[in-house]
């Protein structure tokens, strides 16, 4: 596993794709936040080179789905390491975690404890706790969490239930620009681990999530943040030996790949009798593919393929740059001003 390792490494360093990606996740990262592991999110890229570099790095796995899990065994990942992060879980999916020794799981109501008491009674579980979702373009906390004001009586129904509930974690939100959140979510992760041990549980994990960007103009506020975390870390957790986990996606793979496509035709649009002021540029992807409608939210670097000095002389033209699909709304963008040859 060694010689696998120092040749995965020594190979990915030669590629410029996973440079910035290496640098990032493994030293600087694991290094501000001294945490005890990095659970890559699957859903962020399931890409098998990814999670078998993943593997080496020794990283865990957040997986939402059994498929997921399915894939991060495939790719050699240790089923210990492997945290089961969707609250409502499909039967079959439990069942499967069970056979297979993915006992560490979420769980936010107490019909999810019933379910998990009948299909995978002996699992640690982890209670998500909704936080706020201040400065953050995804909020996961509508769907996700429970209230503080529930934990209580999740806990006695898990403790009549004789469950094992061994920690608490919570998600501030996709790309997250406010530190004082992530404060205020450990600082209530606090408050259900003293509610916890009054009760006769043993806590032993926190899992602070992600919400973490992965690009390089962020890296100074990632810095930052990491900062403010290890610091209210340390107030609210200083004797106490637990485990943090953190399950970053966008950070761990934001950089590791590039999209190109490909205009595909181009049309010129006669505008105000004048033939070819507007054009059209078609490409061979769209809304339904790698251009979701919320892409523009992502911290999408782009990447101009003609160097400026390369370019003879631009010509500005008012452009529509249109997607794949026989649809009106496959539009990538409209009415972009590009600057082509
Ligand atoms: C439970 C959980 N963990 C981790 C992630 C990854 O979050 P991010 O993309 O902010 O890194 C998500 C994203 O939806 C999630 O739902």
């Amino acid at each position: 596993m060694d010689v696998e390792k120092d040749f995965a490494n020594d190979t990915i360093r030669n590629r410029n794709i996973f440079d910035y990606l290496l640098l990032k996740s493994s030293e600087n990262a694991a290094k501000l936040l001294k945490l005890i592991y990095f659970s890559e999110a699957v859903k962020a890229n399931a890409d098998p080179v990814l999670m078998r570099l993943f593997v080496l790095l020794e990283y865990g796995f957040d997986c939402s789905t059994e498929g997921e899990i399915r894939l991060a065994l495939k790719s050699g990942a240790d089923p210990k390491k492997i945290i089961f992060a969707h609250t409502i879980k499909v039967r079959k999916a439990l069942k499967y975690a069970s056979s297979v020794g993915v006992d560490l799981m979420t769980f936010d109501c107490k019909e999810e404890l019933l379910k998990i008491n009948q299909d995978f009674p002996t699992a640690r579980l982890i209670l998500r706790l909704k936080s706020e979702s201040k400065k953050s373009v995804y909020n996961l906390n509508k769907k996700f969490g429970c209230d503080l004001s529930e934990v209580e009586n999740l806990l006695l129904r898990a403790k009549n239930l004789n469950l094992n509930v061994v920690g608490v974690s919570f998600h501030v939100g996709a790309l997250c620009e406010s530190s004082e959140t992530f404060v205020s979510a450990i600082e209530n992760s606090r408050l259900v681990f003293s509610l916890a041990e009054r009760h006769g549980f043993k806590f032993t994990i926190l899992d602070i999530g992600s919400g973490f960007f992965g690009s390089k103009e962020k890296e100074s506020f990632f810095y930052e943040l990491t900062q403010e975390i290890k610091t209210s870390l340390e107030k609210n957790f200083p004797t106490e030996d637990i485990e943090i986990i953190a399950e970053p996606g966008c950070y761990c793979v934001a950089s590791a790949f590039s999209l190109v496509t490909s205009i595909i035709g181009k049309k010129s649009i006669a505008q105000n009798g004048n033939n070819g002021l507007q054009k059209e540029y078609y490409l061979n992807d769209g809304f339904y593919g790698s251009f979701p409608y919320f892409y523009k939210d992502y911290d999408v670097k782009h990447v101009p393929l003609l160097k400026n000095k390369d370019r003879v002389k631009p010509i500005i033209e008012t452009s529509t740059v249109a997607g794949a699909q026989m649809n009106n709304s496959a539009v990538a963008d409209e009415e972009q001003t590009i600057a082509l040859q």
